[in-house]
């Protein structure tokens, strides 16, 4: 290969790699993962999690996700494991917050059992 050529080739190089740069970063985004759930309720029943609303809502995913693994079947995983008790989120994560965002006077999500469970 002579200079010019190695000139040409490397132009080439830069110039497909820059441009492969776009399309990857798009690839590289965030997976926020379905924007409705339905999660195991046990007897009581399946509870439908608007994924998205909460998303939106608290900013933080860890609030959440500290205790289970950001993918399906995570949080029935972490129970069979013993990671979790039984009813743990729904009472440290879940109606914590709708408690606490009621009593401070904000928007807030149910806390009786059948306005969750169905
Ligand atoms: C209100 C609680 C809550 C918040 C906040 C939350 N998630 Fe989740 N997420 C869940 C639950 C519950 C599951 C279901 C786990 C399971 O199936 O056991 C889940 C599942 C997922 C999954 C797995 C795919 C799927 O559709 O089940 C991904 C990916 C995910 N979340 C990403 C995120 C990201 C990113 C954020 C923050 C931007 C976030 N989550 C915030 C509760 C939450
Ligand atoms: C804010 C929504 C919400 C409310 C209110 C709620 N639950 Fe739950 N419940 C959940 C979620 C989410 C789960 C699954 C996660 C867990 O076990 O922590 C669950 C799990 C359960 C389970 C299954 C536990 C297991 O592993 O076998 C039972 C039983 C249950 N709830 C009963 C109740 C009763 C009784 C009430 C009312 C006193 C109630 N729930 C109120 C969301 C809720
Ligand atoms: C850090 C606070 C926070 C946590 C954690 C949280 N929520 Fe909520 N939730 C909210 C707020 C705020 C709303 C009201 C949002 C709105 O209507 O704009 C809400 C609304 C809801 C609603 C009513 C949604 C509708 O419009 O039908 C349900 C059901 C619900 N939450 C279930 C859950 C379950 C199940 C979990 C746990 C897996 C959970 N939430 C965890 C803050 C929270």
């Amino acid at each position: 290969m002579n200079k010019k050529a190695i000139t040409i080739s490397l132009a080439v190089c830069i110039t497909v790699t820059g441009l492969s740069l776009i399309p990857v970063s798009g690839v590289m985004a965030q997976d926020k993962g379905r924007p409705e759930l339905t999660l195991n309720g046990g007897s009581k029943g399946p509870v439908l999690l608007k994924h998205q609303l909460h998303q939106a809502v608290i900013q933080d995913c860890a609030v959440c996700h500290k205790d289970f693994e950001k993918k399906p079947g995570a949080l029935d995983e972490a129970k069979k494991a013993g990671l979790l008790k039984a009813k743990q989120v729904m009472t440290k994560t879940c109606i914590a917050c709708h408690k606490e965002t009621k009593k401070a006077g904000k928007k807030s999500g149910p806390t009786n059992c059948n306005a969750c469970h169905s």
